[in-house]
């Protein structure tokens, strides 16, 4: 099937395209109303994720209503942990809850590596139907969380602002902590291939509690696995690490077989260039500019932009957009995205 719109592909394979290329992460979600209407009708969030074709409906919302380059399958890192043995609830208006979690090396022991087709299928299955009905409108991104940060969820058991049991089990258990996170990176292997060969033609990696590790230990925990993950999928389709809060990590991806490397809006584009080589950059900007008027968000969508000149750029929020941002503010960012030639 051939693609309408490949920019997103060709910035993502490192080429330099004729326009940068834009997308959300978390455009599909409650920014959008047809999504909290949807939303409204079901028992909850994993009703949603778990019916294949909804899921497939709501990534392709915002295709239809922000007219972005690329579609993200609606999903959760959180189907991981579940597939693997520890489920988990996603408890209205404060997150994420797992009523089980990881203390001692038998609960570690009792976690399966997931079987993609078994456990995961009704992802596999949202992703084959989502390219169908896209027909090569735009390229569909497939994505898991970094292992440190589905350890970090399966330890701690909800969000926290330390994750202080996550982050003390690599202090006094550190074998312990090795064991649980080559288990998550053997399904997340599995289940990122099973993403391709189902339509996924990127990948992405979010490890979004990268920041709250010291440099060494994030080296040892995090991008060592990151790089089992990147080597495994590279040769199939463009592998994106988004680290948040990890600007000392980019000399080490720098080095990965990925290709591209998320920038949250902490980071400045220039000064990772310099260090990141011939990497496509994807980011930054600090999601509260949408909440300005519009000749405000258009005005830092530019600055955003200059600062990414030099190399292959992927416009994006350097993290999830907050669910209370006007969607029209949304538009004015990719629309002027759009109308920019550097
Ligand atoms: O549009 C997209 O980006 C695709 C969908 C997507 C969701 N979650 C849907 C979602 C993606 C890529 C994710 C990834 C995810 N999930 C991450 C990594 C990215 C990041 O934001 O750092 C993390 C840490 C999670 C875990 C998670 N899921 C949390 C902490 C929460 C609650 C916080 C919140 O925003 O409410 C979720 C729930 C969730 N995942 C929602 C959506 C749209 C909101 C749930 C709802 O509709 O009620």
């Amino acid at each position: 099937m051939t693609i309408k719109n490949d920019l997103y592909l060709r910035a993502a394979r490192g080429e330099t395209t004729e326009r940068t290329p834009v997308w959300l992460m978390r455009q599909a979600g409650r920014i959008l109303p047809e999504y909290r209407a949807l939303r409204a009708r079901l028992s909850g969030f994993k009703e949603l994720v778990e019916t294949p074709e909804l899921a497939a409906e709501v990534t392709i919302q915002p295709i239809d209503a922000l007219d972005v380059d690329a579609a993200i399958i609606f999903s959760d890192i959180l189907v991981v942990p579940d597939a693997m043995g520890l489920p988990y609830e996603m408890v209205e208006a404060r997150g994420p809850l797992f009523p089980n979690v990881i203390k001692s090396a038998a609960d570690v022991d009792k976690l399966r590596i997931a079987d993609p087709e078994e456990h995961l299928g009704y992802v596999l299955e949202a992703l084959r139907i989502t390219k169908r009905a896209l027909n090569g409108r735009v390229p569909l991104i497939g994505f898991a969380g970094a292992p440190w940060t589905i350890l970090a969820y399966m330890v701690e058991g909800h969000g926290s602002k330390t994750f202080s049991k996550a982050r003390g089990m690599l202090y006094r258990e550190p074998a312990l902590a090795h064991r649980l996170l080559e288990k998550i990176t053997a399904t997340t292997i599995a289940y990122l291939q099973a993403q391709v060969a189902a339509g996924a033609q990127v990948v992405q990696v979010f490890d979004s509690w990268a920041g709250i590790l010291p440099p060494a230990h994030y080296a040892e925990f995090s991008t060592r696995y990151i790089a089992q993950i990147c080597a495994a999928l590279a040769p199939l389709v463009s592998v994106t690490v988004f680290a948040k809060g990890a600007w000392w990590a980019v000399e080490d991806f720098a080095a990965l077989p990925c290709r591209t490397i998320g920038l949250d809006w902490n980071q400045d584009p220039a000064a990772v260039r310099r260090v990141a080589g011939d990497k496509t950059l994807q980011g930054n900007l600090d999601p509260c500019a949408l909440y300005g008027t519009r000749d405000q968000v258009k005005a830092a969508t530019l600055a955003m932009l200059r600062q990414f000149a030099g190399g292959p750029h992927i416009a994006n929020l350097g993290h999830g957009v907050y669910p209370d941002t006007d969607p029209d503010n949304v538009r004015v960012f990719v629309d002027t995205v759009k109308e920019w030639r550097g």
